[in-house]
């Protein structure tokens, strides 16, 4: 039976990547049937100022799926982001970013690691409150709440189990503010009692974002608030050798979407040399999440293969490991072609029930 989902193109290099993830899925023969919807810059330009139409709401809530690719948003002015728009819509409270070296196969300083950031995606300043005070000065709103602070740690203790996971970390300021993060870190202490073969522990976020960039393999699963979380998973996907590879879930208790963790990259948009890596890891995830996981391990295979055989897109070319540069589309062909394939030096999918 076909799972029907919800597929948005978005700005910049996301109508590239979306098409490369799409001809994997299909020819991986996911069952899922596709309704496209045009989210972000387009949109914008109409008159929905959420970035989104009334049809494309009603697709989402029909199929309680999203596929997405990133959307344009503009700084320090202008209208407001659809990301968060969508995830405060759709409930979307827990966003769930794998990063996973793929040392030696892609060069990065750190060796192997693999660390899973689970981020409170609701809270936090994203709410969108800011005042102007007086002609000089300016207010925004944090805002954190206990039950959505619990409700992210045990989001996190529950992954940590379920993945076999032996450690989950938690980073706040609470040394600062003592009211909202230290809500968060009482919130995490309460929820770690639960779990009592699970290693829990803290560190004040600057101290702590400093060791991960640079001891990453010491991680495991990290569970913080919506800013720092945004701001530290693209460090650790980075540190593993490209924004290009980590893709994301948001998980409601209604509806998940699915994105890559990088941006809408004005900068190399339509010349089909982004890396589609991203999107197609969130969308190995989304079939995790809609039951068919022997077709995520098998599209995971081959993508690992794929990168196993030096076959690279530019920001991952390296003259050391990489046998050859290539675009988007010849990307996405190489992975087909090695559909039914077992990665040999990186580890293959393990799928965890
Ligand atoms: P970005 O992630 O788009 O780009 C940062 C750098 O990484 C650029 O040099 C870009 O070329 C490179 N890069 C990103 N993805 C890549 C890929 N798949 N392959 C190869 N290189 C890649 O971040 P930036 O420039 O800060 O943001 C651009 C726009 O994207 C902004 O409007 C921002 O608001 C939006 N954005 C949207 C997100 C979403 O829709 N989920 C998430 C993050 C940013």
């Amino acid at each position: 039976m076909s799972i029907p989902i919800t597929v948005a193109y978005g700005d910049g290099i996301g109508p590239e990547i979306m098409e490369a993830v799409l001809s994997i899925l299909r020819e991986a023969e996911a069952k899922i049937s596709i309704d496209i919807i045009e989210i972000g810059e387009r949109i914008y330009n109409k008159e929905w100022a959420h970035g989104i139409s009334p049809s494309g709401w009603e697709s989402i809530e029909r199929t309680k799926i999203l596929l997405k690719s990133p959307t344009t948003t503009p700084q320090g002015k202008g209208h407001k982001s659809i990301n968060v728009a969508l995830r405060k819509k759709l409930g979307l409270y827990a966003n769930v970013r794998p990063c996973i070296s793929y040392f030696p196969v892609v060069e990065n300083k750190f060796g192997k690691f693999d660390v899973v950031i689970i981020r409170e995606n609701e809270e936090d300043v994203y709410t969108g409150i800011e005042h102007r005070l007086t002609g000089n000065s300016y207010q925004c709103t944090k805002i954190i709440t206990r039950s959505g602070s619990e409700k992210i740690c045990k989001h996190a203790f529950e992954y940590a189990k379920k993945h076999n996971r032996k450690k989950v970390t938690c980073l706040t300021k609470d040394n600062i503010m003592k009211m909202t993060d230290g809500t968060f870190h009482a919130a995490f202490n309460h929820v770690a009692t639960s779990y009592p073969n699970i290693q829990a522990e803290h560190y004040i976020v600057d101290i702590g974002m400093a060791k991960v960039a640079t001891e990453p393999e010491n991680f495991d699963v990290i569970v913080t608030e919506n800013l720092y979380g945004d701001i530290l998973s693209d460090i650790v996907a980075q540190t593993s050798g490209s924004v290009g590879l980590a893709g994301s879930s948001n998980i409601g208790d209604k509806y998940a979407m699915f994105e890559a963790v990088h941006g809408s990259a004005p900068d190399i948009a339509g010349k089909n040399i982004a890396n589609p890596s991203g999107l197609l890891n969130a969308a190995v995830q989304m079939l995790i999440h809609i039951g068919q996981a022997s077709t995520a391990k098998l599209i995971y295979d081959a993508w690992l293969k794929t990168l196993e055989d030096g076959v690279h897109t530019s920001d991952l070319y390296n003259k050391k490991t990489s046998a050859k540069k290539v675009s988007t589309p010849e990307f996405a062909e190489a992975v087909i072609d090695n559909l039914g394939k077992k990665p040999n030096i990186l580890h293959e999918f393990v799928v965890n029930k």
